[in-house]
């Protein structure tokens, strides 16, 4: 038996693998293709989720926040907040800015009205209902 590893191995190496890998490409995006209509919940897409999604980004709140990771590392996830603290505290937390809670991070205030703040919460509560395969794990963000 020959110990060399000749150029055809080789070949074969390079070309087996391409194939592999390709079929495994075809594979994953027929997956994906078939798993994505299941996680679309954009029925869920009301002129209220729509406005707040605005005023979220008027407001620039990702300035300081992350929305399922993507953001500033400044001030807490906002993904999942609907689920964490629902939306009367929300709403109150936001009216009731800044604490000034010695050696906290501030959090400015925003004068919104009680509508921008529903729609706000509208927004918020649409977040957190998009399937993120369970991220982030922790409830707290
Ligand atoms: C200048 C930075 C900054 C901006 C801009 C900002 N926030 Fe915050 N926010 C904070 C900080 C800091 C905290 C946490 C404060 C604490 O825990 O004492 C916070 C906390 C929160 C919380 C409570 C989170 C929790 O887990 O209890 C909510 C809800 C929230 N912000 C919503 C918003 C919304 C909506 C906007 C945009 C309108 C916004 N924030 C813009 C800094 C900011």
């Amino acid at each position: 038996m020959s110990t060399t590893f000749t150029k055809s191995m080789a070949r074969n190496i390079f070309y087996g693998g391409s194939v592999f890998f390709f079929l495994l490409f075809i594979a994953l995006t027929v997956d994906t293709t078939y798993a994505l209509p299941k996680r679309d919940n954009s029925q869920n897409l009301t002129p209220s989720v729509e406005r707040g999604k605005k005023i979220w980004e008027t407001n620039n709140c990702i300035g300081c926040h992350t929305l399922m990771g993507e953001g500033a590392y400044f001030a807490p996830e906002l993904g999942n907040v609907y689920t964490r603290r629902g939306p009367e505290f929300i709403k109150a937390w936001i009216k009731m800015q800044p604490t000034g809670a010695p050696g906290r991070r501030q959090m400015p205030q925003f004068h919104l009205s009680e509508a921008e703040l529903d729609d706000l919460v509208a927004f918020l509560k649409y977040a957190s209902e998009i399937n993120t395969s369970k991220w982030p794990p922790n409830i707290e963000g």
